[in-house]
């Protein structure tokens, strides 16, 4: 028997809330009986509207992301705890767009995810290579480091979920090949400890989702577009096998 494959939205900066209610009340339904672990990551204005849509059921909500300390003096930013707070199991990290576009260091995203940890939420570091690190065969050592340096000595499988994303591949329309999705992941899992899953991040569409959730290496999938697709997002999660 595989296991749950992980299937995970990111809304990004969308959505109002009659249109966020719609869009996880569509996908509550749709969801119902498949065989993967759904997270839905709306904007933080948004998560208690899907809360309360995804109360009780197996669809669950996450954060985008999460600040390093449990509360105090950071205008504009949100704890890990206030995530709990408001019935979050999950919470991203270190995404690319915070990284790049927020200049979030590894360590950063480090002390981020240990604070989300504290709060008992599961954390999903993402890592990633640039196209010049593709390009120059830098990819391995660039996705190395920022493991090294992004996951918390505590990191486990109850804890932890590592989401491979190679900029390029990020809302570009660019998916990675089969092989190279393949390789990476295997990569990574020789890097980390125990059974924490690797899933993969970038243009994952209805159309490509078959085939890499097939892959064996793959443990589920971040998908960002075509996670406000209702009809592209649960023909996403119909393609999760159990791993
Ligand atoms: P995308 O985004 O599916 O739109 O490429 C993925 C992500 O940023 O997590």
């Amino acid at each position: 028997m595989r296991h749950t494959q992980l299937i995970v939205g990111n809304w990004k900066m969308n959505g109002t809330i009659a249109g966020a209610r719609k869009l996880a009340s569509t996908i509550v339904e749709g969801a119902r009986g498949k065989p993967a672990t759904v997270v839905l990551c709306p904007p933080f204005t948004l998560i208690r509207d899907v809360a309360d849509v995804t109360r009780g059921v197996a669809t669950v909500v996450g954060g985008q992301d999460c600040h390093s300390a449990a509360k105090g003096a950071y205008t504009g930013d949100i704890s890990a705890e206030m995530l709990r707070d408001l019935a979050c199991e999950y919470v991203i990290v270190g995404h690319s767009e915070r990284r790049n576009g927020h200049g979030e260091t590894s360590a950063q995203v480090k002390a981020k995810a240990e604070a989300a940890q504290q709060a008992e939420l599961k954390t999903i570091i993402c890592v990633g290579e640039t196209l010049e690190e593709r390009k120059s065969g830098a990819h391995q050592a660039s996705v190395r480091r920022q493991i090294e340096e992004s996951i918390p000595a505590a990191a486990s499988a109850e804890n932890t979920v590592i989401a491979y994303e190679p900029v390029w591949a990020i809302g570009t329309g660019e998916v990675a090949t089969l092989e190279d999705i393949a390789e990476m992941h295997r990569y990574i899992k020789t890097l980390i400890p125990g059974n924490i899953y690797v899933i993969y991040g970038g243009s994952v569409k209805a159309a490509s989702a078959y085939e890499i959730l097939a892959l064996p290496e793959v443990d589920g999938v971040l998908v960002g577009g075509a996670s406000l697709e209702p009809k592209e997002f649960l023909a996403i999660i119909a393609a999760s096998v159990r791993t």
